[in-house]
């Protein structure tokens, strides 16, 4: 390809980052500038241009035409995935799968997921065998799984169906070897089963191409938008956030990584925290929240009295008969908690604190207790409650490396950077010499490596 020449202006660079932050919602500030550069020479040479320059004046000419943005993805995209990969949110798409079946006769339940930025596909595919496995009542027929991406040469990679070793990092001897056949030279090819599950199709995030029946993407029960927003600046994942928000059905989902959760872009949401996963949820009407709620003074440590159903309201009471299966057992705090995650799960958020607040007036140094009000008041967005809960699960359990984390999160939501990289960088610490496959206490079974890997990713955000 030719064109004239140009002399290079810092301003030029300064001119095409906001031509492709408007066209892809890629952002390069500060230190990423220099992948920018990187990427520029890469892209010119697939373009067949001599120069970097003469590449910089083709991208900075009128027109912006697809060739300009294929090129982008091609050269300035990360495709970093693999099968399963931060597992968590595969659990989110089986518990809805499960509630859609209950709510619905089975035979008619429906369910619609979009893998958005699914680049060579192994997202799409883990959640269609997620399903099979932990949902095998739904008929594969009525779900529909739509994975999407800038860059059609990851696409043709995820209509194949074929892997490398690498796209499993380690998992393959856990997954079911019914999905897979023998692809030869080491490779495995998606079982038929599961790739019939899955719609691939080209789409730029920031073309206002969704919601739309054309492009399939209206009516979501769940969008997945991991690792993708990251690499976009505030303005344009505030976009797109928004249209995703407009593609979901009331009380759906959008997951996203933990690194990408800036508690302020997610207007029309509440939020779900875990340490490998969050979950916004479509905020209806109804959604009830704690937040209305006045916080309560916080309450002086006292001396351990075992929680007992008989102590509890006759709601709470009628709760724990259903919830446990020997009324006549004092219900650990474990279990306590577990019921009361499970209540606000369900949306009940109010029983849910009543219960805990009730068993935590017995039984004050219940760490669990503490835990799960928590988390309870981190995902209906009432920090001044959840900080309370989680200082106190600290003042209890110093070497707790999951509160700190929690804390860590909790602070960088509310804008207070310094509290939260401290708070990081202690899990950090505790975390250093863990072996990764090992559990860490608290995290409901996240491995070592998955928080360590999440802690990182905060971590950089912290320090920004
Ligand atoms: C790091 S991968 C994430 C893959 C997968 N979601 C995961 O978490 O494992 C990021 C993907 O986002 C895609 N992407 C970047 N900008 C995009 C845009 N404007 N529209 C659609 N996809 C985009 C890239 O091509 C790349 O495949």
């Amino acid at each position: 390809m030719q064109t004239g020449e140009m002399a290079l202006l810092p301003r030029h660079i300064e001119l095409l980052a906001e031509r492709i932050e408007a066209r892809t919602g890629l952002s390069f500030p500060g230190a990423r500038r220099r992948d920018l550069m990187i990427g520029l020479r890469d892209m010119a040479e697939a373009a067949g241009f001599e120069r970097a320059e003469q590449c910089i004046e083709w991208l900075l000419e009128e027109s912006w035409d697809r060739s300009r943005t294929e090129l982008c993805a091609r050269c300035l995209t990360n495709g970093e995935t693999y099968f399963f990969r931060e597992p968590r949110a595969f659990s989110l798409v089986c518990e809805h799968a499960r509630k859609k079946l209950a709510d619905a006769d089975g035979a008619q339940a429906r369910l619609r997921i979009w893998s958005a930025g699914c680049s060579t596909g192994e997202e799409a595919f883990s959640i269609a065998m997620a399903l099979r496995q932990e949902a095998p009542e739904l008929d594969p027929r009525h779900i529909f799984i739509l994975g999407t991406d800038i860059d059609g040469r990851k696409l043709e990679v995820a209509q194949r169906g074929i892997y490398r070793q690498w796209s499993f990092r380690g998992k393959r001897g856990t997954l079911h070897s019914g999905w897979f056949q023998d692809a030869g030279e080491n490779r495995l090819r998606v079982d038929r089963s599961i790739t019939d599950m899955v719609r691939f199709a080209e789409l730029n995030l920031m073309d206002p191409v969704y919601p739309s029946p054309d492009t399939g993407t209206q009516e979501m029960d769940i969008i997945f938008c991991r690792n993708v927003l990251m690499y976009f600046s505030q303005r344009q994942a505030r976009l797109v956030i928004e249209r995703f928000r407009r593609c979901l059905v009331d009380g759906g989902w959008l997951v996203v990584s933990p690194g990408e959760a800036s508690a302020e872009l997610f207007t029309g949401f509440s939020a779900r925290h875990f340490p490998d996963a969050i979950y916004f949820q479509k905020a209806t009407e109804q959604t009830d929240v704690v937040t209305q709620e006045p916080a309560r003074p916080p309450e002086p440590i006292r001396a351990v009295r075992p929680t007992h159903a008989d102590n509890a309201p006759p709601a709470v009471r009628q709760q724990h008969s259903s919830a446990l299966r020997d009324a006549t057992t004092t219900p650990t705090t474990g279990e306590v908690a577990a019921h009361a995650r499970r209540l606000a799960s369900e949306g009940k958020v109010r029983e849910a604190v009543r219960y805990l607040d009730h068993s935590i007036e017995h039984n004050p140094t219940g760490v669990e207790l503490h835990h799960a009000r928590g988390l309870i008041a981190m995902e209906s967005g009432n920090y001044r409650e959840a900080l309370q809960s989680l200082k106190r699960m600290i003042y209890l359990r110093p070497d707790l490396t999951i509160a700190h984390f929690l804390l860590g999160v909790l602070f960088l939501a509310r804008n207070r950077p310094r509290e939260a990289v401290r708070h990081f960088e202690a899990a950090s610490e505790m975390l250093e010499g863990v072996r990764g496959d090992e559990i860490v206490p608290g995290s409901d079974g996240l491995p070592a490596a998955t928080l360590r890997d999440s802690v990182r990713a905060y971590l950089d955000r912290g320090r920004k």
